[in-house]
């Protein structure tokens, strides 16, 4: 009788061990979402926030390098055959659409699309809008002041003799904001005429920094009396406690960005990229910037733009041709170079 128990005894645990591990497999098999990689053009906290966000959400294991525009593209034509990202999320679209030209994007239209505004997406699914950005220009109201300077108004303006070596811009090389600097003058001025402006305008600069956001953050740390940026990043610095920083927008007109996402050719994790997309698309997610200061103008058409975003608004632009400026961005990259005899900075 007792051996009897305890066979029946033990059987009872092996079936219920049995069970327990079938449930065990089942749970580390719902708990294996995969991973994925992206490489983020935007600001470094907006893509950590995102990434913990969308890990939470999702349970897909998620890992990011913020990188400038030019160093996107640099890296990711150098691991074409052996790719690490599957997503490019954020920086100027002009960079995705010069990564197509180098067959490293594959094209994907999110269902989510319906959403976007008319124009912010590329309608055979190379890139599609996230958010838009303004160019424009920032000051040290301090510095303007103990030099007897105004802020600059105009593109003009960066060109007389007083504001000689008191600039700071990132370069065209490796930034996506000076990238649309460079295309936005071309736009309105033809390109040998912006040539001619930019060979007098390089000599003023004190530093071609490597990525866009740098400028602001020197005006705001008081290492740059003006500089060149988009103007949400400026705003947001100012937020954060640069109380000096002073913003203005160029009297001609400006040119702007589309930041945008992109699903990258034979990369490791194309289902859960697509899933990446989709979900950043929504309005909730791009309503999130905001919350790590991120001011852009959003694309969704239902998501609301930040209040921080209001004073620029009225911003006057050019009608900025995206897929020209990609075609166009490395030729136009070069010709800067060669004109100016500047580089891109690797720091
Ligand atoms: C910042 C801005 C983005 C922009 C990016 C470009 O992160 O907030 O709107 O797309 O700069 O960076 P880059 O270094 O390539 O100029």
């Amino acid at each position: 009788m007792f051996k009897k128990s305890i066979v029946l005894f033990t059987l009872l645990l092996l079936v219920l061990s049995g069970n327990a591990f079938a449930a065990g497999q089942q749970d580390s098999k719902a708990e294996d979402k995969g991973s994925l990689v992206f490489y983020a053009g935007l600001q470094e906290d907006h893509a950590a926030m995102i990434a913990e966000e969308f890990e939470a959400e999702t349970g897909i294991k998620t890992e990011f390098v913020r990188m400038s525009s030019g160093e996107i593209l640099a890296r990711l034509k150098a691991e074409k055959d052996n790719m690490t990202a599957s997503v490019w999320y954020g920086g100027p679209v002009d960079g995705i659409v010069a990564a197509n030209a180098e067959g490293i994007i594959e094209p994907y239209i999110s269902p989510e699309a319906v959403n976007i505004k008319e124009g912010f997406a590329d309608p055979n699914g190379i890139w599609t809008g996230i958010y838009i950005g303004y160019l424009g220009f920032v000051g040290n109201k301090t510095m303007l002041e103990e030099r007897g300077l105004e802020m600059p108004q105009s593109w003009a303006d960066f060109l007389k003799p007083e504001y000689n070596q008191e600039i700071v811009v990132a370069h065209p090389g490796s930034s996506g904001t000076a990238y649309t600097m460079l295309a936005t003058l071309v736009q309105m001025m033809g390109e040998d005429e912006a040539m001619e402006y930019f060979k007098k305008f390089s000599p003023q600069v004190r530093q071609f920094t490597k990525s866009g956001t740098a400028p602001g953050r020197m005006a705001g740390l008081g290492e740059c009396t003006v500089g060149i940026t988009f103007l949400h990043d400026a705003i947001k610095y100012k937020k954060e406690g640069y109380t000096d920083i002073v913003i203005s927008a160029p009297a001609e007109g400006t040119g702007y960005e589309i930041g945008g996402v992109a699903l990258l050719k034979n990369s490791p994790d194309q289902d859960n990229g697509k899933i990446f997309i989709d979900w950043v698309l929504t309005k909730e997610v791009q309503e999130m910037g905001k919350t790590v200061g991120s001011f852009q103008f959003l694309t969704n058409k239902n998501a609301m733009p930040p209040e921080e975003a209001m004073p620029i608004k009225d911003t006057k632009l050019i009608e900025y041709n995206f897929q020209w400026a990609g075609e166009n961005k490395k030729r136009l990259v070069q010709r800067f170079s060669v004109e100016t005899s500047t580089t891109a900075p690797t720091k």
